[in-house]
């Protein structure tokens, strides 16, 4: 079943979030000179242009991106990420959002390869336009999990894993956490990065109690919920849960989740968690 489409949510306040967090980590494996992968197991179409039906029709971004990209105020430690937007849309109308693939490409440049995998029709072909003639990225339309499965270690030896499954079917969370077990059995050291909704809260603690009890060590979440937690009535956060952190993403995110929970907040509720699932 692949009814899910991001262009309906592109921009909102989980895209945020998710996109935020990714931008901090590969800020943080550019310092260093070596190469490295960045892999996004669910890439999906790359960039997302905001006068779409499908965009206009939920108004998400509204909620999300438009809320904060021309703000002066925002935290230092999120310039690089609202410049991403900035470069997309150079005449000041907030027309073009970028997804996960579109945000990695400007920030690593030509340096460092791109492995994208998509499963939807539709979305992969826009993802081929968008990198077309780049011989940096590999498209790939095999299922994500596989996709790492396959592709891992890197033979770089550094890299981000990008997973945000679109959690359409019952059994994606456990697909999730038992992708992350496989990948690191077979590269310990990678930076593995989940996302997650906040629908319903006892879901969500099922779900990081599992991943503390794979073994795996040096776990942080961040989660920002928007609103008030409900059991089930839509989503009302989101989450990232992230193995291996660059040291800093701890104290950048102390810096810019009060700033960004305030402005996305749509009721008194509004909230952010960041703590140790797993200790190093
Ligand atoms: C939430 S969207 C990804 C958004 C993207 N990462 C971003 O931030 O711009 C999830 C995508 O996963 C794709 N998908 C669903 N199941 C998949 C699978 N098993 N392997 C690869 N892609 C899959 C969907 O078609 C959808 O485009």
């Amino acid at each position: 079943m692949l009814s899910y489409r991001h262009s309906f949510h592109a921009g909102n306040f989980a895209d945020v979030l998710k996109h935020q967090v990714q931008t901090l980590i590969i800020d943080a494996l550019q310092q260093k000179a070596t190469p490295f992968v960045y892999h996004d197991t669910h890439a999906a179409a790359g960039r997302y242009d905001l006068r779409d039906p499908k965009s206009e029709k939920t108004g998400e971004y509204k909620e999300g991106i438009a809320r904060i990209w021309q703000a002066d105020d925002a935290p230092e430690a999120m310039q690089s990420y609202l410049e991403i937007i900035e470069e997309l849309n150079p005449n000041g109308q907030l027309t073009y959002y970028p997804g996960s693939p579109l945000v990695a490409k400007t920030l690593m440049g030509n340096f460092n390869r791109l492995e994208l995998t998509e499963l939807h029709p539709t979305d992969i072909e826009l993802l081929k336009q968008e990198f077309k003639g780049d011989r940096k990225v590999r498209i790939q339309k095999i299922d994500g999990y596989q996709g790492i499965r396959a592709m891992l270690p890197p033979p770089q030896r550094r890299a981000l894993v990008l997973i945000d499954p679109p959690y359409e079917l019952k059994t994606e969370h456990d697909d999730a956490i038992e992708g992350i077990v496989a990948a690191h059995k077979r590269f310990a050291t990678g930076i593995y990065a989940l996302w997650y909704p906040m629908v319903s809260r006892s879901q969500v603690k099922r779900f990081c109690n599992k991943f503390t009890q794979q073994g795996i060590r040096n776990i942080l979440r961040i989660e920002m919920c928007v609103r008030q937690d409900t059991e089930g009535y839509g989503m009302t956060g989101s989450g990232m849960i992230i193995v291996n952190p660059p040291w800093k993403l701890e104290q950048q995110m102390k810096e810019i989740l009060p700033w960004l929970t305030k402005q996305l907040a749509q009721d008194d509720s509004a909230h952010f968690t960041m703590e140790w699932l797993v200790e190093e």
